[in-house]
């Protein structure tokens, strides 16, 4: 039997979450190809839909690792989808994608099945700012937008003019925001477990920085790698099932009745936790994606 062909789509092969996964991959004795999602072009045949990588037509892929940076979202879904039609395996599917990439998506999602998430709304321009903020439990309340990531976009207002002050901000910029409960008991600190199938391979608290209330590493956090309670290794693996991730983070705040989950990454990075745990996350990623593409 030849080698396998496991592609890693990311716009560099120097991002160490790309350079780990082409390490890992021929660790396990695949061959591992890294292509820019922007240099993809797809070709919508009836029955015959290809793929050329910088001109070059790609075939006998054995499974894909999509990296897909939230500023090339949608052509980067496209990319994803239009293997999943050629029938290759591709960990995540682009369905599983878009729903991650859409905060309240997602929480509707997870909320209809009963996970713990924060209280949270939405609506638009002429809604009354106070109804909002009651629906989510009071001041202060968060403020985020939907499609946000490393922090930036959440925001916490501690008066109803602030909140009324950042709506109107938003709805005015044309941009889709979320409020959300506060949730104050995780006081600054969260919990990233990285998923990958159904098992938890590495997890780690995530503190905020003085004065800041976002854990995000990208915001100054920091992160300590932790042995999670069951509670939080099952709630971080039903959400990945639900939302249809074969490999994620899940961000969850640490409430007095146990986890709540605030989002879902989709390509997750594992730099700041391969090092506080230790652990070949790479590997593991690898090796299911491997598995996932005998099935
Ligand atoms: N409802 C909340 N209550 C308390 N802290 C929150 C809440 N939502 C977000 N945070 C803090 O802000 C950080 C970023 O929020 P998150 O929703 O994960 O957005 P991003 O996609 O930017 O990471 C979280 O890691 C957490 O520390
Ligand atoms: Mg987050």
């Amino acid at each position: 039997m030849s080698r396998a062909r496991l592609a890693i789509l990311s716009r560099k092969r120097s991002l160490y979450s790309t350079s780990r996964l082409v390490e890992a991959a021929t660790a396990a004795g695949a061959r591992p190809i890294v292509m820019d999602t922007l240099r993809c072009t797809m070709v919508v045949v009836p029955g015959a839909s290809k793929l050329l990588y910088r001109g070059a037509e790609v075939q006998n892929l054995t499974a894909v690792l999509p990296r897909i940076g939230a500023s090339i979202t949608s052509y980067g879904i496209a990319v994803v989808n239009h293997l999943e039609t050629m029938g290759v395996p591709v960990l995540n599917t682009s369905r599983a994608i878009s729903r991650s990439r859409d905060k309240l998506r997602c929480l509707q999602l997870l909320a209809q099945a009963q996970v713990d998430v924060p209280r949270t709304v939405m609506a638009t321009r002429g809604a009354a700012t106070a109804r909002l903020v009651e629906e989510v439990g009071g001041l202060p309340c968060i403020i985020k937008l939907l499609r946000g990531t490393q922090g930036v976009g959440v925001m916490i207002a501690n008066t109803q003019a602030e909140a009324q002050t950042i709506l109107q901000t938003f709805w005015g910029l044309g941009q889709d925001v979320c409020l959300q409960e506060f949730v104050a008991e995780s006081k600054g600190k969260d919990v990233r477990a990285l998923v990958v199938g159904d098992q938890v391979v590495g997890a780690m608290r995530r503190r905020a920085r003085k004065g800041e209330f976002r854990s995000n590493i990208h915001r100054g956090g920091e992160g300590k790698p932790i042995r999670l309670e069951r509670a939080y290794v099952e709630t971080a693996v039903t959400a990945a099932r639900l939302i249809g991730l074969e490999i994620c983070g899940v961000d969850m705040l640490e409430g007095s009745d146990g986890p709540r989950v605030m989002e879902l990454n989709s390509s997750p990075g594992f730099e700041g936790l391969e090092q506080a745990t230790r652990a070949d996350i790479a590997g593991a990623m690898v090796r299911h994606a491997l598995d996932f593409a005998k099935r």
